[in-house]
């Protein structure tokens, strides 16, 4: 216990009159001053007047100043006094406060309980009756904490490998942290333990609290999937958590991956910062850190290989509960860090290196994997490339286009960076050397922009010369199919069954003709057909007997235009469309005119007739020649084909 220091200031001379240097009251001499401070802490100080335990003076006054410690209550105590017989005015203790109370009380009365802030004590001897005993006094002042300590019993046996840390960082001097019961400035709770703790007169700046989880793995294999959110420690803590840490601990053949539950995260930097209250500060075990980052970004997944802590300092715990980051451990990767980015195509992308504005850290090496989206490029402008000196190996800025051996770009310290286009997804690695003077950093900006795509552009032209070129042949084969029609109704009329046409194949016409009467009967089918008669032009042109006839040989008329003057191409098309108009009559095939001859050609223009019916049979059933499909009505045509070739 600190002792109570005395400044003894004794005024000698009873005789001493007003003319005396010492100072008198209404005829009382103060016989001495004595000045004490009072120690820290609980303490019990005792003190007797001069002379005890013989008699103190008459007429005489003694003042004790005592200084009291801050955030602390004295109590005064009379252990034991003897009384005088007073002749003329009374025996007077009389307590003068800070400030300027003057508390008058008895030696019989109570004293002071619990009182704060400095004081003196002041006895006043009358003039007494010698031939009785005198006045003497002994008392104690007893100090005390004013405060009331906050106890909080700690139990972290019910979260897993959870650590609470308590450090006074303020200047208050009376706060008090104790763990039970040893005053400590700093106060460690240790994972699976309870603790009793006492916070006494501390204000919530004063002490830091941050609690902490180990999240650690020994082998790949083993390492969980995890989901980083704060465990709700007990309410009785007196203040608020500061922040909350996970250290993350992974054997050197694995990597981790951090990805946010919200699907993406940004690196916090000067000008486009996080707010502090939602960022998540990642740091190498040793304590480099890798920069600040929050969720919503470009950044799909981070990979470090390293033992990373991550660190989150809401303002509110309380309101932070949700997951924080995905955390899972894959294999070893040779970067030091890998940032997986999938940039915007509404507004430039920023990528820095780990701890912008500060440096890499030594020989660290960074990627950046840039996924470009389909039909972009990426213009790539080093904004701010800081170069140190290296004492030993070179900084590196590498562009590379992925799955691609050729490097666009690789660059040394000693060499000017330039912007470039990139074409498709890449990577951007850099790496530090060993710095001798300044560091290396660097920001990307990453803007896109489509591509002038060529392809486009071909495929609108060719679109355009397609149509160009089928209209040119419909006019010519309509004009042809006049002919033909007058000169041999029966064959076109076949043909509008949708067995194959082909001018030039005298066994098909052959075929048709003899089919001639069968077909007509389907023909007659006007519910097929009736909706194509109102089209009067072919009617007229064609000059045939029935409109149904017509009708169905217009069918065939936009397929077939064109192979009429250009080989073969559009043969299957004719047969393709019939055959399903006959197979399901109610299926429209018209919308898929425009897109078939395009693959037809690809297709057919090689094969022979019979391919081709192969080709049909496959086009409508899966995949596999499927005669039994077909209605048997519209097969019967069909038999003659192959015989007749063959
Ligand atoms: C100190 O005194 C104040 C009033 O002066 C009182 O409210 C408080 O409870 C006392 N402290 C203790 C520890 O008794
Ligand atoms: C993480 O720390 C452990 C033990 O401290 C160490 O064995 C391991 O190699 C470190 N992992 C990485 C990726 O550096
Ligand atoms: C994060 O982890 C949680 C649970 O582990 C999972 O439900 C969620 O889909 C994950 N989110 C992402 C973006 O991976
Ligand atoms: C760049 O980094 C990736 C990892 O993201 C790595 O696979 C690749 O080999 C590196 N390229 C160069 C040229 O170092
Ligand atoms: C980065 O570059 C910009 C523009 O070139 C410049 O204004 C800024 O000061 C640079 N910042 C650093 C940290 O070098």
């Amino acid at each position: 216990m600190e002792k109570a220091w005395l400044d003894m200031n004794i005024i000698t001379g009873h005789e001493v009159g007003s003319t005396g240097c010492s100072p008198e009251i209404d005829g009382i001499t103060v016989v001495a001053i004595i000045k004490v401070n009072l120690p820290r802490g609980v303490s019990d100080t005792d003190f007797i007047t001069p002379n005890y335990p013989k008699d103190f003076p008459d007429q005489q006054q003694i003042q004790w100043e005592f200084i009291v410690p801050g955030m602390h209550n004295y109590t005064v105590l009379f252990l034991d006094h003897s009384a005088p017989e007073c002749l003329t005015g009374d025996v007077v203790v009389e307590y003068q406060q800070e400030d300027k109370r003057v508390t008058k009380r008895t030696l019989t009365d109570p004293q002071l309980r619990q009182y704060q802030g400095n004081f003196n004590l002041v006895l006043n001897n009358c003039e007494t009756n010698r031939t009785l005993t005198g006045l003497r006094l002994s008392y104690r002042v007893s100090v005390m904490r004013s405060g009331h300590p906050v106890l909080c019993t700690l139990d972290l046996t019910k979260h897993q490998r959870v650590s609470v840390q308590i450090e006074k960082v303020g200047s208050d001097p009376f706060c008090e942290i104790s763990i039970n019961s040893v005053v400590k400035e700093n106060i460690t709770v240790a994972e699976g333990t309870m603790a009793k703790l006492s916070f006494l007169d501390c204000p919530k700046d004063d002490v830091r609290l941050t609690a902490s989880q180990v999240i650690a793995c020994h082998n790949v294999a083993s390492c969980p999937s995890v989901s980083l959110s704060v465990p709700t420690l007990d309410s009785c803590l007196p203040m608020p958590l500061q922040n909350f840490t996970w250290q993350l601990t992974i054997p050197n053949e694995a990597t981790l991956d951090l990805v946010s539950p919200t699907g993406s995260l940004r690196q916090s930097l000067p000008g486009e910062e996080c707010d502090p209250s939602s960022s998540l500060r990642l740091a190498e075990a040793g304590g480099f850190s890798f920069g600040d980052f929050c969720s919503n970004g470009v950044i799909q997944k981070l990979q470090v290989h390293a033992n990373v802590s991550v660190t989150i300092m809401p303002q509110d715990f309380t309101r932070c509960t949700n997951p924080l980051l995905n955390v899972s451990v894959s294999p070893e990767i040779t970067e030091t860090i890998i940032y997986r980015v999938s940039p915007s195509i509404l507004s430039s992308t920023m990528l820095a290196t780990p701890s912008w504005p500060q440096g890499m850290k030594p020989l660290s090496t960074v990627s950046w994997i840039v996924d470009l989206p389909s039909r972009y490029k990426a213009h790539l402008q080093f904004i701010n490339v800081s170069q140190p000196t290296c004492s030993d190996r070179h900084t590196c800025i590498k562009v590379k286009l992925l799955g691609q051996k050729e490097e666009l770009m690789s660059c040394r310290e000693d060499e000017k960076v330039e912007n470039l286009w990139v074409q498709q997804s890449f990577y951007l690695n850099m790496s530090n050397c060993m710095p001798e003077k300044n560091h290396f950093g660097a920001r990307t900006m990453i803007v896109l922009q489509k591509k002038n795509d060529l392809l486009i552009i071909l495929l609108g032209l060719f679109g355009a010369l397609l149509v160009l070129v089928i209209v040119v042949l419909a006019v010519v084969c309509i004009v042809i199919r006049k002919k033909k029609a007058k000169m041999n109704r029966e064959s076109s009329i076949y043909m509008g069954k949708g067995n194959i046409f082909r001018p030039s194949d005298k066994h098909f016409t052959k075929t048709r003709a003899d089919n001639d009467s069968h077909i007509y009967d389907n023909i007659d089918d006007t519910m097929v057909y009736s909706h194509l008669l109102g089209n009067s032009t072919y009617n007229d042109s064609v000059e045939l007997p029935k409109g149904m006839l017509v009708d169905s040989y217009q069918t065939f008329m936009g397929p077939t235009d064109g192979p009429l003057p250009i080989i073969k191409e559009p043969d299957p098309e004719p047969r393709k469309e019939h055959y399903p108009i006959f197979l399901d009559p109610s299926e429209t095939f018209i919308p898929s005119r425009p897109r078939t001859p395009i693959n037809r050609q690809d297709s057919l223009v090689f094969q022979d007739r019979r391919m081709m019916d192969n080709e049909l049979y496959t086009f409508k059933g899966t995949g596999e020649m499927n005669t039994i499909r077909l209605s048997s009505a519209d097969l019967d045509p069909q038999p003659p084909i192959p015989e007749e070739s063959l």
